[in-house]
């Protein structure tokens, strides 16, 4: 697989730390599907390796992403201006997928709502969303879920439910348990600890995008591993077997 090449056509903030990236690309990154990420870069920008971003949204050409500033890399592409050219490796790795007898409920933190929300479109108003973040600024995230009304929680209790997103959810599991569902995941490493805990005693699916640091993106470089519950080949590339997995499935 090649770099598409691309030009960034605005990468505005849009909360405090968090950004909002869309590149008109060169050639077609064929279908996409919601939970798949890109590999991207500035080309001479002073950062070796791509870093890797959900796919927010594709459409005519016109690759979407929202990420958070958390180091080098993020810090560099929140200082590049419209016209900037960049390089993008996708669509990569394996994707959520749908049972259609199974009710869906999408839960996200933080940032990890970039991560559910090409899933969210998909389900157009089918999916119950569970959001939680620190303050209300973080909501402004979710804008393009508002339709859909997500359930909110923020930890200062600034904006809907007071404390975190497991808490909110465990409010509502007795009316939710009994219908089949199935819930997609992404969010901070300690959320996921929590949601397999509520869960687990109702034998709920779950699928969860897992974020791992990333070299190559591709399945070259193991960099990326993860334990998962596989005796065989215990250790699964979250590149390449992932980000999706069956949370039953990883170590955690
Ligand atoms: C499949 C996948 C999809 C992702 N989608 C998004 C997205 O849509 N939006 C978004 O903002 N971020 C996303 N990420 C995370 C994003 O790739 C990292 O935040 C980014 O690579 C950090 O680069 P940096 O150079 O700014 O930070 P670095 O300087 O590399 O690291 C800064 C800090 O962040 C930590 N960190 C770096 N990468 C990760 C990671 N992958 N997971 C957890 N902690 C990390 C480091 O340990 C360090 O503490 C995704 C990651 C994966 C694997
Ligand atoms: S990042 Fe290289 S194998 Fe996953």
């Amino acid at each position: 697989m090649d770099d598409i090449e691309g030009k960034i056509l605005s990468n505005k903030s849009i909360a405090p730390g968090y950004c909002l990236l869309r590149v008109r690309l060169s050639g077609s990154m064929g279908v996409v599907r919601p939970g798949q990420f890109i590999m991207m870069k500035i080309p001479d920008g002073g950062v070796f390796l791509r870093r890797p971003f959900s796919i927010y949204d594709y459409q005519k050409g016109v690759l979407t992403i929202m990420y958070k500033v958390v180091g080098k890399g993020t810090e560099q592409l929140s200082k590049a201006i419209k016209d900037t050219p960049v390089l993008t490796l996708g669509p990569l790795g394996k994707w959520f997928v749908l049972d259609k007898r199974r009710v869906p409920v999408v839960v996200a933190g933080g940032i990890g709502f970039a991560g559910v929300y090409a899933l969210i479109k998909k389900l157009h108003g089918k999916a119950s969303i569970f959001f939680g973040c620190s303050t209300k600024d973080e909501v402004v995230l979710l804008k393009d879920a508002m339709p859909f009304h997500p359930l909110i929680a923020t930890l200062d209790g600034s904006y809907g439910f007071r404390g975190n997103v497991i808490q909110l959810l465990k409010k509502h599991l007795n009316g939710l348990k009994d219908k089949n569902v199935e819930v997609f995941t992404c969010g901070p490493d300690n959320m996921v600890k929590s949601l397999k805990g509520l869960i687990e005693p109702h034998g709920i699916p779950c699928q969860v995008l897992l974020e791992e640091r990333m070299a190559c993106g591709m399945g070259l470089c193991f960099g990326c591993v993860k334990k998962t519950t596989d005796v065989q080949e215990p250790y699964k590339r979250v590149c390449k077997e992932g980000p999706v997995f069956d949370l039953w499935e990883i170590s955690l």
